[in-house]
């Protein structure tokens, strides 16, 4: 992680200089860096011929005054920067220094809210998961850690760097949870990760295969019941609206807002097997809890005004004698039964319990599931945007906004009659899967029939939970993908 400070606009003695500049110039961005150097960077930026173009980047090796390099990063126009690109600059910078052990970075030229963006960017950007590795050698890792912003104003700059800390707190517990290997990172070691939450002012109920057993969930423990680790489902309540008022008396209690995720730890596909090539890949299936944590963290983190909750169901998907069979009916927590035809299609089962359980007990505004629930989305979508669904337009248009601005990309799919008839059974109230034209969708409608009408979206993230090359912002790995956008979601419309 690293550490962020900000001081007031001044030219460093030594050491590294990143500079922001613009295709129209922007020499109030130098930072007087240019002067100190006698012209040095901008000739150097003229030779490499740098025009500031957003993502391209210059380093310029001991230019003079003491510094040891400068890396000039492209922002594109100066009135047009956005939050996202801003982010971005800092992620490019961050790649720039690796071998930096501190430096400057000048934004004195652009607003607080900016700056802090681009000390978001490089934070993010900066993530490493190396719990596991012991023999690296210390020059091999990267060796940023102090990142000094040169602000015009460090109070404002200050203020708006908090909730964006929290924000990074937030998406690194998530991507901590889905980068751990399945065999550290089963339903109850997740459950135990979630409690330790509470030293964030998150309150954490933690049931188990008892009480689940005695609720009847019983889609969830069909899922569970060929893995020797136990299943768990975690409820994480975040009231920050309703709280505490100020007289220290408890207010009324609004509905609150509540995320749901898919925890399945390793899905193996059960006795419906999944190949053995990439099966490794199954260990980010429970990457939709991953990011219900990491939001629930950020919204505690930043002191969230809204009432949240969020709650994962937690299974592992393993073939065993005790396993679920192909054919098998389950009786689901709604009562609606369910023919199981193929158990790799084991997401919608969990979810099924878990959403329902969810609208009965806490009765909230709207249900946002993420799961990592269908190749098909993959075929559908990519690895660009995630693929939504929802029964209410103005939740849909809310999402869509969002992602717009968090660069966590959405693009809303279908939900209609014709699909949700693909689900007949011949002997339950459904199976769990249909052909494969249109899977995504149908897996959508399966959800649906566990909602019993609350407003609700399901996000299919199965091409965004994990990316297999570095991008500005997130290195190779977890993305933790759908913290920053219902974050953003919850402080648009939710708070206040
Ligand atoms: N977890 C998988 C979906 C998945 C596949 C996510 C690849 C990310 C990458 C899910 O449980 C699954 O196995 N889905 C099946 C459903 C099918 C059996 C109807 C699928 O998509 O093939
Ligand atoms: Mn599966
Ligand atoms: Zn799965």
């Amino acid at each position: 992680m690293i550490d962020i400070s900000f001081s007031k606009s001044a030219l460093p003695k030594s050491g590294a200089l990143v500079l922001l500049v613009g295709e129209d110039g922007g020499a109030d961005l130098l930072a007087g860096a240019d002067e100190a150097t006698g012209g040095a960077i901008s000739r150097a930026l003229a030779a490499a011929e740098f025009k500031g173009k957003p993502g391209t980047t210059c380093t310029i090796l001991a230019p003079g005054a003491g510094l040891s390099r400068v890396v000039a990063i492209g922002i594109g126009q100066h009135d047009a920067l956005t939050q996202r690109v801003a982010e971005e600059a800092g992620g490019h910078a961050c790649v720039a220094l690796a071998r930096d052990p501190a430096a400057a970075f000048a934004t004195g030229g652009i607003s607080a809210e900016l700056g802090a963006a681009v000390a978001l960017g490089a934070t993010l950007r900066a993530y490493r998961f190396d719990r596991y590795r012991t023999t690296e050698r210390a020059e091999d890792k990267p060796r940023l850690t102090k990142l000094s912003m040169l602000v015009a104003n460090v109070a404002k700059s200050k203020e708006a760097w908090a909730p964006l800390k929290a924000t990074a707190d937030g998406v690194f517990v998530s991507r901590d949870l889905v980068s751990e290997p399945p065999n550290i990172l089963f339903p109850a070691e997740m459950a135990e990760r979630c409690r330790a939450l509470e030293a964030l002012g998150l309150k954490v109920e933690v049931l188990g295969p008892k009480e689940l057993t005695k609720l009847g969930f019983g889609a969830l423990l069909g899922v569970s019941q060929g893995s020797a680790r136990e299943p768990r489902v975690v409820v994480m309540h975040w009231n920050g609206a309703s709280g505490t008022s100020t007289k220290g008396k408890k207010t009324g209690r609004a509905q609150p807002i509540a995320f749901v995720g898919k925890g399945v730890t390793f899905d193996t596909g059960g006795i419906s097997i999944k190949p053995a090539g990439g099966m490794e890949d199954m260990k980010w299936d429970m990457a939709g809890a991953g990011t219900v944590v990491g939001l629930m963290a950020t919204l505690a983190g930043r002191n969230a005004k809204v009432d949240a909750i969020g709650l994962v169901g937690l299974v592992e998907n393993m073939p065993s004698g005790t396993a679920m069979r192909p054919g098998d009916v389950v009786k689901s927590y709604s009562g609606q039964t369910i023919e199981v035809l193929n158990t790799d299609a084991e997401g919608r089962l969990v979810l099924a319990d878990v959403l329902y359980y969810c609208q009965q007990k806490y009765d909230p505004k709207f249900m946002v599931d993420l799961a990592t629930l269908t190749g098909a989305m993959i075929v559908s979508l990519g690895h660009e945007y995630a693929g939504y669904f929802s029964n209410d337009d103005t939740l849909a248009a809310q999402l869509f906004a969002v992602a717009e601005e968090t660069g966590e990309k959405l693009w809303r799919m279908p939900l209609a009659d014709c699909y949700d008839k693909q689900l007949k059974s011949d002997i339950a109230d459904m199976k769990n899967i249909t052909g494969r034209p249109g899977s995504a969708i149908t897996a959508a409608q399966f959800i649906q029939r566990f909602v019993n009408g609350k407003t609700w979206a399901h996000l299919d993230i199965a091409g965004l939970a994990w990316s297999s090359k570095d991008t500005a912002t997130t290195p190779k790995g977890a993305t933790a993908y759908g913290v920053r956008l219902l974050d953003r979601l919850v402080s648009t419309y939710y708070e206040g």
